[in-house]
């Protein structure tokens, strides 16, 4: 049993007691951190990065170093699965992520097969491991996956797209095609996760952040299904503690109560939903993650600390009730003013303290 000494991040996915409503932020090793640009530029490129686990394990500590965050995230990419499977991921700059062979023609789909995450994304693993150590059992490490619909869209565009055109055509005209990528990639993301439980991640995310780019009907089918099947197959215990899950649809809020009978711990929430409504819709079926705009980073201290209030009073935090994990509502900005995230960081602290009973400050 190895419990960090800081559990009140995994106390409040699981919905048990807390001093204070725990933090972490999507995005918080990267590049509005001065000491990461530094790193990566060592590194010679994002990619490099993410494939050698002391550099990963460097920058992942980054942000956990100069706040008093309460869960570290494993520093990597949710485009590294479908790398291992072939693609071939580039980052063209200034454009974002890019592979050389697209997912398109049907003979190529019909040959994808899921990675052996233990040997084709070993470096995954043994940076999960390295994390661990360096982390000394101060707080816990998440681990993460896209979700197969999301990895599907960036595997058929071949990059970014603002529209989804090719995918959702696929979706639309071969929808035998897309459903063969999103059964081979589930079974990729499950074993992947599994793999990164067993290297030592103590809890999981599953991002979705293209789900809400779906009609109701066909997010049903072709996203969430696919994520119900990969939290059952999720290992639930390791080391004799309880592995939570989370799940975060970007534009997902709609969908709050068929996401929150998937078997998930916890639901990650973009800043359009309401927390407040979002806990009386889902009552304590499950936990709550976010959901603060990333974009409230650029007000004054003032305005951020204020911002950061409302999303507590939103959840209701002062009834003392646990089972919200703060959060941003998405990725913070490259261009965030980092003494702003400390004084976010120190105000859900305080603030929150005085809701669970624990002492101020
Ligand atoms: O949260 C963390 O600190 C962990 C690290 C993490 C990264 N990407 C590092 C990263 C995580 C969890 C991700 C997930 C990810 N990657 C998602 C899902 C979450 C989301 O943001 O919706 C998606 C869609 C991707 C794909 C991806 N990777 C894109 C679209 C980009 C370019 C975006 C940009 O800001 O330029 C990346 C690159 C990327 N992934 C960076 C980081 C720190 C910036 C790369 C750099 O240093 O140049």
């Amino acid at each position: 049993m190895t419990r960090p000494k800081n559990d009140t991040f995994l106390r409040a996915l699981l919905r048990e007691p807390v001093d204070y409503t725990p933090t972490w932020l999507m995005r918080q090793a990267g590049r509005y951190l001065p000491e990461y640009c530094e790193t990566r530029k060592r590194a010679g490129s994002f990619l490099n990065l993410c494939k050698n686990p002391r550099l990963a394990c460097e920058v992942t500590l980054q942000p956990l170093a100069r706040y008093p965050l309460d869960a570290a995230i494993l520093f990597s990419d949710i485009l590294t699965v479908p790398d291992a499977m072939g693609l071939g991921l580039y980052f063209a700059d200034g454009e974002g992520p890019k592979f050389e062979r697209p997912l398109r023609e049907e003979w190529a789909i019909r040959d994808l097969t899921a990675p052996d995450p233990n040997v084709h994304l070993r470096y995954v693993m043994d940076a999960v491991a390295e994390i661990r150590r360096a982390l000394d059992n101060s707080v816990p490490l998440i681990g993460f996956s896209g979700s197969p619909f999301t990895l599907a869209c960036y595997m058929v565009e071949g990059g970014g797209s603002e529209d989804f055109r090719t995918v959702k055509t696929m979706l639309y005209d071969r929808p035998d095609l897309l459903h063969h990528i999103l059964e081979v990639t589930s079974q990729a993301v499950a074993d992947y996760l599994n793999a990164q439980i067993q290297s030592g991640a103590q809890a999981v995310m599953i991002f979705d952040t293209w789900g809400g780019a779906l009609p109701g009907w066909a997010y049903q089918e072709f996203s969430l299904a696919y994520m119900q099947r990969i939290v059952a197959d999720l290992k639930k215990v390791h080391d004799g503690e309880r592995i939570p899950s989370i799940v975060f649809t970007k534009g997902g809020g709609q969908w709050l109560e068929s996401i929150a009978a998937i078997g998930v711990d916890a639901v990650g929430l973009d800043w359009t939903t309401d927390l407040g409504s979002a806990r009386r819709r889902v009552g304590d079926q499950v936990a709550l993650q976010g959901n603060l705009d990333p974009i409230a980073l650029f007000a004054s201290p003032e305005g951020v600390a204020r911002e950061a209030r409302r999303v507590l009073d939103s959840f209701g935090a002062h009834s003392g009730q646990s089972g919200h994990v703060f959060n941003l509502g998405h990725g913070i900005s490259q261009f965030a003013p980092p003494d702003n995230v400390a004084v976010l960081v120190e105000t859900v602290r305080q603030y929150s303290r005085g809701f669970h009973g624990g002492q101020p400050g």
